[in-house]
């Protein structure tokens, strides 16, 4: 449970940056935009234990205390993301070794090796005596475990990781044969006849070996899951009824950790999310990450831990938000079931890595656009309170699985084109616009609430996962499956036949051959549209063809393939259709399959839904440069002005949000 009361808000307090007079005017401010919650602590581990073994809580006993009499929530990291520069000296061996074998030095951030017992100890040292003395300090109402697990550290290739690596897999498949088995050792005299003699995938002289770079995966992301259960069980031992969170990053430039296998072990879900400068609809980046993240919660309320208010500093260029956009973005965070929203910081920096990266009180003071933007958020989280604890409805789930993705994007593939977010955000998209309400699946979820699900290139995917899908649409579900689904097993081994391997008999299709198209070449379908980046020679077992190719080596060949599978309907999406095309395909399968939008919207506005006990509560989101009149209960209300819907529709302006309390539905 998130704590407080409700939508919390607030941002990354770093005030062991800044003189103590500064705190004051801190926390005034802080007062003055309604914030109720801020991170503290998570990069103060050099203050706070300035040598081994002795600590100086002095600076943060006055911070946590002139919080919580400004009744302003902390929730106070363990500062374990950035060890000190003595740590290293003591521990050079602790460092972590990239790929190509070059050692890393200290002098920014989590530049350790995950698999360090001199890390391991010291880290729990210094979470051990944070819990101990702040357990019962009333302002700590969350734990904030590390920071952002894996953001620069995901992988060392040291001999202790090596050695860490190894004992993984021996826990795995317990004798050397069967690693043999799993991996395919035979190819390439890559045979092992000792454990010894296993390595992390280091750079080589060509293609590594694709199990034993996915098993790496695997490893690492488990290897750091291992240090946040660490660290929290410090904490619980210390304070047993103060949630612990770690900020995921369901971002599209992180893949690192397999959060299905660390959400579970979150009291409370929270994630980071950065705009790409160079997405021209970063709004639907939003929906997708925010439905992502509920969906890793079981469907209860997140909080966002980091977001930005303005430009970040890490990209090529970095762009500044547009008029209205810093609302947007926050309320749309809402609309997914956030029920806290925070920013990467509370006071922009003047010195260090990030002292371009935007803030809530920016360099130019209160004298600007922003904290104007951050004090009118405030004011309109306060208005939102009673939508805390509501949930998402989808009767759509998409199949998302890091397993799927990493070996999708492992080298010497059919086409290095086809990326697995792409695919995701390509189906993600026409559903956003059409006010589809999604959840996202693990490939074995419980899908007895779904009437539709979509697997976008499930290229790897298990027995257990492929006969949960298509048992679903066996018992009367609808199932579209993408190209390059189904083709690998849990050890990237091929199934053989003929693909999509694992779904082939579900589809009523067989492939004999893959197709990918080159860049920039596309071919014609029946019914005007055009598809790219890959096709396939299917041949139907049973399905029918929806649509076929009218140009190129495949001309004839069926593109988009329909079947009945038991008393459900199976959908076969060989290609990649234009977006015209992909959004009227998706358009008939989720109308045949009985899935309703949330809300017609004129193009532009995004209808999200958030179900509570006694109402429902309609985001509207207007992200076009029109007016746009949407009907709503003649009962509504608008909460963001408190005013009472009275002719049954509501105005949205261009850029603006609305949010609507109606009468719960069925
Ligand atoms: C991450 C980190 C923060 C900060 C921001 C900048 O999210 O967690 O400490 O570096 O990026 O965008």
């Amino acid at each position: 449970m998130i704590p407080g009361h409700g939508i919390a808000y607030g941002g990354d307090y770093n005030p062991e940056q800044w003189p103590e007079e500064v705190w004051h005017e801190d926390v005034r401010l802080m007062r003055e935009a309604g914030v109720t919650m801020v991170s503290v602590g998570i990069f103060s581990w050099a203050l706070l234990e300035p040598a081994e073994g002795e600590y100086d809580f002095s600076r943060m006993d006055r911070i946590l205390d002139l919080l919580h009499e400004n009744g302003i929530a902390a929730d106070l990291a363990t500062p374990t993301a950035a060890p000190p520069a003595w740590f290293f000296r003591a521990h050079p061996e602790a460092l972590p070794v990239d790929r190509d074998g070059r050692g890393l030095s200290y002098g920014s951030r989590q530049t350790f090796c995950p698999s360090s017992p001199a890390y391991r100890t010291a880290a729990l040292r210094i979470a051990r005596a944070v819990a101990e003395r702040y357990a019962d300090h009333p302002a700590v109402e969350m734990w904030h475990v590390h920071n952002e697990y894996g953001c620069h550290n995901a992988e060392c290739y040291c001999e202790v990781s090596a050695e860490a690596f190894r004992g993984w897999l021996r826990a795995k498949y317990e004798n050397l044969a069967a690693l043999n088995e799993a991996w395919g050792t035979t190819f390439w005299s890559q045979w092992y006849y000792d454990w010894d003699e296993i390595i992390p995938p280091r750079a080589t002289g060509a293609v590594p070996n694709p199990t034993h770079q996915l098993d790496w995966r695997r490893f690492c992301s488990d290897e750091l899951l291992s240090l946040y259960k660490a660290e929290r069980e410090v904490l619980r031992t210390a304070a047993p009824s103060i949630p612990a969170t770690t900020n995921f990053m369901v971002m599209y430039n992180f893949d690192a950790l397999d959060y299905w296998r660390w959400a579970p072990e979150l009291d409370v879900v929270s994630n980071d999310h950065y705009l790409r400068s160079t997405d021209p609809e970063s709004q639907i980046d939003i929906a997708l990450s925010g439905d992502l993240v509920r969906s890793l919660a079981g469907g209860r309320p997140w909080f966002l831990m980091e977001h930005s208010t303005g430009a970040v500093n890490w990209q090529p260029v970095n762009r500044a938000k547009t008029a209205g956009e810093l609302r947007r973005n926050a309320l749309a965070h809402v609309a997914r079931g956030a029920d806290g929203i925070a920013y990467f910081q509370w006071r922009a920096a003047k010195a260090g890595a990030e002292q371009w990266h935007s803030a809530m009180l920016p360099h130019a003071g209160t004298d600007s656009q922003i904290w104007r933007d951050v004090v009118a958020l405030g004011a309109d989280l306060k208005a939102l309170a009673e939508v805390r604890g509501s949930t998402g409805t989808a009767s759509v789930a998409v199949v998302w699985d890091w397993n799927a993705r990493w070996a999708l994007e492992l080298p010497s593939q059919p086409s290095e084109q086809v990326r697995y977010l792409d695919q995701i955000r390509s189906w993600y998209e026409p559903l956003w616009r059409a006010g589809i309400a999604v959840d996202f699946v693990r490939p074995d979820a419980d899908l007895s609430a779904y009437r539709l699900v979509l697997a976008p290139s499930l290229y790897l995917v298990d027995e257990a996962g492929a006969a949960n899908l298509t048992s679903f649409a066996e018992a009367g579900g609808t199932l579209a499956v993408g190209f390059h689904s189904g083709a690998v097993d849990e050890n990237s081994h091929v199934r053989l036949g003929g693909y999509p391997g694992a779904f082939r008999h579900a589809l009523g299709v067989r492939t004999d051959e893959l197709f990918p198209l080159l860049p920039g070449e596309s071919v014609e379908l029946s019914g005007g549209g055009t598809a790219s980046l890959w096709s396939e020679r299917v041949a139907l077992a049973g399905a029918e063809a929806v649509t076929s190719y009218t140009s190129g080596p495949l001309t004839g060949v069926p593109a988009v393939t329909r079947h009945t599978h038991g008393t459900g309907t199976t959908w076969y999406v060989a290609t990649q259709p234009d977006p015209a095309t992909l959004a009227a395909l998706l358009d008939r399968i989720r109308g045949e399959a009985g899935v309703e939008p949330v809300r017609v919207t004129p193009e532009g506005v995004e209808a999200a839904l958030r179900r509570g006990e006694d109402a429902d509560y309609l985001f509207l989101i207007n992200h076009g440069d029109r007016e746009a009149e949407i009907e709503v209960s003649a009962e509504a209300t608008e909460l963001l002005t408190a005013k009472r819907v009275l002719e049954g529709s509501v105005h949205v302006p261009p850029g603006d949000v609305v949010v609507i309390r109606e009468p719960r539905s069925a």
